[in-house]
Order: C-alpha cells, then sequence, then structure tokens
C-alpha cells in the first residue's frame, strides 16, 4: 500500500468507527468466570452475546412484519423474512464454531455457569411468542428480571406474526374470521381452505403466497436451529442435565415438534384437493 492511497489524519474527527459503534465499550464486555481464565471461554462468551444480538435484529424484522400486515403492505413482508431467514441460516452456522469447543475444555468452567443457561434467555422466549409459540410456563424462570418479564407479558398480550396474517386474510375477502381461530374448530376449517386457495391460485393471490412460503421457511429454520442445538448439546455434555436445571438435551428434544404455523405445514397434505376459480 502506498502513502498515498491512505486517507488524511484527521485532528478532531466529529465521528469515529469506534465512536459509533463504541467498540471500546463492546469489547469490555467479555468477563470470563474461571480462574485462571480458561482460553475457550471468551468464545462461549462472546458466541452467546453475538446471538442475543442477532436476536434483537430477528425481533426488530419480525416486528417490522407485524407492522407491514396490519397496514396491508404484503410484498415488503415477503423481502423482510428473506432478511430473517438468511439471519438463521448464520445463526445454524455458527453452532459449528462452538462444537470446536471439547467437552473437556467445557467441563473446566461450566460448574462456574450454574444456573445460567441459555434456557433464560428472554429474547428467544420473545421471539417464540411473537411468532405464535405463546407457552405462558417460561414466565416465572424471568420473575427476578422485572424488565424482561414485562416484555414477556406484552408480547403475550400482543398480537403474533400469524394473528397479523389471518386478520389480512378476512380483510383481503377470504372466508375467514378476522382473528386466528381455534384449532380443530368450524373457523379453522375455512382458513385450511383459504391456505389451499392460495396455494393452489398462487398467481391470483402472488403476495399472499410469497409471505406463506417465507413464514414455512422461518419457521423450518427455527426448528432446523433447535435440532443443530441438541446436537451441539450431545457432543458437548451427553446425558448430563442443563445448568438451567432441565433435563438437558432429553427436555430440548421435547421442544423439536414446536411450530410456529401448523397451518401452513397440514395444508400441504390437500394441495390439489381445492381449485380456485
Ligand atoms: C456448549 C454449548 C451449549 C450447551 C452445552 C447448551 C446446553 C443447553 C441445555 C442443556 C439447555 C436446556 C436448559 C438447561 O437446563 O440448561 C439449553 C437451552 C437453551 N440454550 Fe443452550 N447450550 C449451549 C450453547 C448455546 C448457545 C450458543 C445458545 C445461543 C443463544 C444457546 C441457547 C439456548 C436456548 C435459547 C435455550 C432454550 C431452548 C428452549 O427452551 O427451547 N445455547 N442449552
Amino acid at each position: 500500500m502506498s502513502d498515498d492511497s491512505l486517507p488524511p489524519v484527521l485532528e478532531n474527527p466529529p465521528l469515529t468507527y469506534t465512536s459509533y459503534l463504541m467498540v471500546n465499550e463492546l469489547i469490555d464486555l467479555q468477563r470470563p468466570l474461571s480462574e485462571p481464565a480458561h482460553h475457550d471461554e471468551l468464545l462461549f462468551i462472546q458466541i452467546h452475546q453475538v446471538y442475543e444480538l442477532w436476536f434483537k435484529q430477528l425481533l426488530h424484522e419480525v416486528d417490522a412484519a407485524i407492522e407491514c400486515l396490519k397496514a396491508d403492505n404484503v410484498l415488503p413482508v415477503h423481502k423482510i423474512l428473506k432478511r430473517v431467514t438468511t439471519i438463521q441460516d448464520v445463526l445454524s452456522a455458527q453452532l459449528a464454531v462452538l462444537e470446536t469447543m471439547t467437552p473437556q475444555d467445557f467441563s473446566v468452567f461450566r460448574e462456574r455457569l450454574n444456573p445460567a443457561s441459555g434456557f433464560q434467555s428472554y429474547q428467544f422466549r420473545e421471539l417464540e411468542y411473537v411468532s405464535g409459540s405463546k407457552d405462558r410456563r417460561y414466565l416465572p424462570f424471568h420473575k427476578k428480571n422485572p424488565p424482561a418479564l414485562a416484555r414477556l407479558e406484552a408480547r403475550l398480550e400482543a398480537p403474533t406474526l400469524w394473528d397479523e396474517f389471518c386478520a389480512l386474510l378476512h380483510r383481503r375477502g377470504f372466508d375467514v374470521a378476522a382473528t386466528t381461530p381455534e384449532a380443530d374448530s368450524e373457523e379453522s376449517e375455512r382458513l385450511m381452505e383459504a391456505l389451499a386457495i392460495i396455494y393452489n391460485d398462487n398467481e391470483k393471490h402472488y403476495d399472499l403466497y410469497l409471505v406463506c412460503e417465507s413464514m414455512v421457511d422461518y419457521d423450518e429454520r427455527f426448528q432446523l436451529w433447535r435440532f443443530g442445538h441438541v446436537k451441539m448439546v450431545e457432543r458437548t455434555i451427553g446425558i448430563l442435565r442443563g445448568t438451567g436445571g432441565s433435563s438437558g438435551a432429553g427436555y430440548l428434544r421435547t421442544t423439536l415438534s414446536k411450530r410456529f404455523f401448523p397451518e401452513l405445514w397440514d395444508v400441504r397434505a390437500r394441495l390439489g384437493g381445492i381449485h380456485a376459480h
């Protein structure tokens, strides 16, 4: 690099990379607990922090998608969910980084983490809630963190991505209720018929069809992350209980069947059966 290709050194720049991004503060946020600090604990802390930043971004994006649905602004939802699923691919790929940590290395500082666990990630739980998996049993684990509890309670009250999609279908003239129907009700059957129409005549309902498929992509990637995480857990701690107090991999396997949009999976069985005009 020749000297004249370097930028000039400014005496008093109004803004710098470091000040704008608060890099000094950011790289001071990793505080290993092991003494002497185990080499791998920095990776363990950083990877969780990176996940939390991405969870923040995902919430920001899913909230934006909900606002678009409310405003009948359908195509941008597809664009937003494309970003969401791209981030999810990064999240799943990142698991491999932590898998370079051996069980022996983890065991050196794992005891220090008790009783902390990713199980207590309130942003992860918020993502589940805003996406439609509203299991209240997770609330008590946050009672010592009032701001987190307040966020989760607000998410439980607020409409989900699916709720807003159903409301949109109602406004678009499909014969469905404006609110998400109870499972196995007459209204849920009408919703399934509407979805089958969207899929079978996807050129006519192209924007809705694209959003449906983006939601399936999102749901599928969430499930793939859960699977990747449980495999990582199995290879790192085997059958040990979790630091959060659950049965460990056994508990995590019970979460693998969670689906945010079961209707979008179930409708596939009836595609081809209903033809719109
Ligand atoms: C060596 C690495 C890891 C191990 C051994 C591990 C282990 C576990 C275990 C055993 C649980 C069940 C709850 C408990 O009793 O603790 C759990 C839950 C969880 N972990 Fe991890 N984990 C690891 C890395 C990560 C990373 C990097 C993340 C990213 C944020 C993460 C996020 C979560 C989340 C969100 C849950 C709750 C899942 C649910 O309830 O559906 N974990 N983890």
